[in-house]
């Protein structure tokens, strides 16, 4: 399909199904803040878990751990977010507007929106530097002794945290904490849909090394979550593989990946995968004046572990996953007249609802009743949509444009049997409809939930 106005037909897709909404809508919306609605949770809960599987029980060298959102001052002096987690801010005196300094060629005008801060005539003033970190305060006095941030990322926890989580599951290096939550960054601009918002997922690791492996480990981790991505629904072609320039790494970065998605918008950061050396180790043990190193019980060495951190946004990848879902097709319709079919080919495991289950007709008591019989069996194991209202077309049509991947259908011949194929004559049979294909299959009610299992395992 065109590209052109795509990212318009996803952004209305995600608000009429419920996949996403503005927050604070009926007030006006609050920028950068979005609300995932009936589908778009299940969608995120399916990445998250997805991941959380993927870095923890399908590994043995990782842990996962729940930090707190709330943390410490101390940590983020000594991670250096308090004095440098900055972007480039410019006013502009004509409009009164704030923008990002490297990002004026991108933006576009508040008052004209045609033209792009760089060329709309504004007087802007010299960049300065603004903190994104939310500012709150921990307890009732709000003065400088109570002040803290929500966290702008979820890494600092494990790093702060690497000392006990390492004594409790008994770990040797190599290996890592897994954490999935929430990050707050006061964004100059927030655009491009979820893509940059004020409050966002993170899905994070820390991978604890020997400061010699660093560089393999990088490697190995980029392989590793390209294939990942790739599992979930996301084709190697669509990544593009950023090598980090020395220049534009952080100082203590000896490599950095970035992985790139083709969005509508323009091919944009997914991930981070980033040798962070033992530099956060390194802070917190002289911040804190607590040991963080570890002990080799072979080599009697003891050292500060070098750190390679995998660190990929759950809204941008499920932003991800719709783009790449997103499809019209041209169709017959029931009567042979061509139609337009908007189709999220979701990869089943990522698919919000797994099977939409239909009557036939639903003044037929015989086919309703098994019908809801069929989904009472299968909502046990995930999350289905029992649906009577229409035309069994427009049916197909309503699961197709959420991405349900199976359509199923309790007919006639679920209840007279089979008139043709290898089921004949047999009852209890119901047809099951592929999303992608269209084509349709008769199915024993009994083999159903064994062949829904494979396809979304
Ligand atoms: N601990 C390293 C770290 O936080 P980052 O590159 O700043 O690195 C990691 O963030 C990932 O978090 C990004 O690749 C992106 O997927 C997600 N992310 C960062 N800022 C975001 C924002 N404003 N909105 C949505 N996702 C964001």
């Amino acid at each position: 399909m065109k590209t052109d106005n795509r990212m318009e037909k996803i952004v209305a897709l995600c608000k009429r199904r419920g996949f996403i909404f503005q927050s604070s809508e009926i007030y006006g919306g609050l920028n950068g803040a979005w609300d995932y609605g009936p589908l778009g949770a299940e969608l995120k809960r399916n990445l998250k878990a997805d991941w959380w599987r993927a870095m923890t029980q399908l590994r043995d060298d990782i842990v996962g751990m729940d930090g707190s959102i709330l943390m410490s001052r101390a940590v983020w002096q000594a991670s250096g977010h308090e004095a440098t987690f900055t972007d480039p801010m410019v006013d502009c005196k004509t409009c009164k507007s704030r923008f990002r300094a490297d990002q004026l060629a991108t933006t576009p005008c508040p008052q004209k929106p045609s033209k792009l801060v760089n060329t709309c005539g504004g007087e802007l003033t010299e960049p300065r530097q603004f903190n994104l970190m939310f500012k709150t305060y921990v307890g009732p006095v709000e003065d400088e002794r109570n002040l803290t941030y929500l966290r702008p990322e979820t890494a600092q926890a494990m790093f702060v945290q690497f000392k006990n989580v390492l004594e409790v599951s008994r770990k040797k290096l190599p290996f890592g904490i897994a954490q999935i939550g929430k990050a707050f960054r006061n964004e100059i601009n927030p655009r491009n849909f979820t893509f940059r918002s004020r409050e966002f997922e993170q899905m994070e690791v820390e991978f604890f090394v020997r400061p010699t492996e660093g560089k393999v480990w990088l490697e190995k981790w980029l392989a590793d979550r390209l294939a990942w991505y790739e599992s979930i629904g996301i084709p190697r072609s669509k990544i593009t593989v950023l090598d980090v320039p020395e220049a534009d790494r952080a100082f203590y970065s000896q490599g950095t990946y970035d992985l790139l998605y083709e969005f509508p918008f323009g091919t944009e950061e997914l991930e981070g995968i980033a040798y962070r050396t033992d530099y956060d180790l390194k802070q917190h043990q002289e911040a804190s004046g607590k040991p963080l190193e570890y002990f080799d019980e072979e080599t009697r060495e003891k050292f500060l572990p070098h750190v390679v951190e995998p660190s990929a946004g759950v809204d941008r990848t499920a932003l991800a996953l719709l783009c790449q879902a997103y499809d019209e097709e041209e169709v017959a319709d029931d009567k042979g007249a061509k139609e337009t079919r908007v189709v999220l080919h979701f990869h089943p495991r990522m698919a919000p609802i797994k099977a939409g289950i239909f009557p036939l007709l639903k003044n037929k008591p015989e086919l309703v009743e098994k019908a809801r019989s069929i989904t009472a069996t299968l909502r046990q194991h995930f999350p289905v949509f029992y649906d009577e209202a229409g035309a069994i077309g427009r049916r197909y049509r309503r699961q197709d444009e959420i991405g349900t991947p199976f359509g199923i259908t309790v007919d006639f011949e679920t209840l007279e049997g089979a008139k043709d194929g290898p089921l004949a004559g047999q009852k209890d049979t119901v047809t099951l409809r592929h999303r992608d294909s269209m084509k349709q299959e008769r199915l024993a009610i009994t083999d159903l939930l064994p062949r829904l299992q494979v396809a979304l395992a």
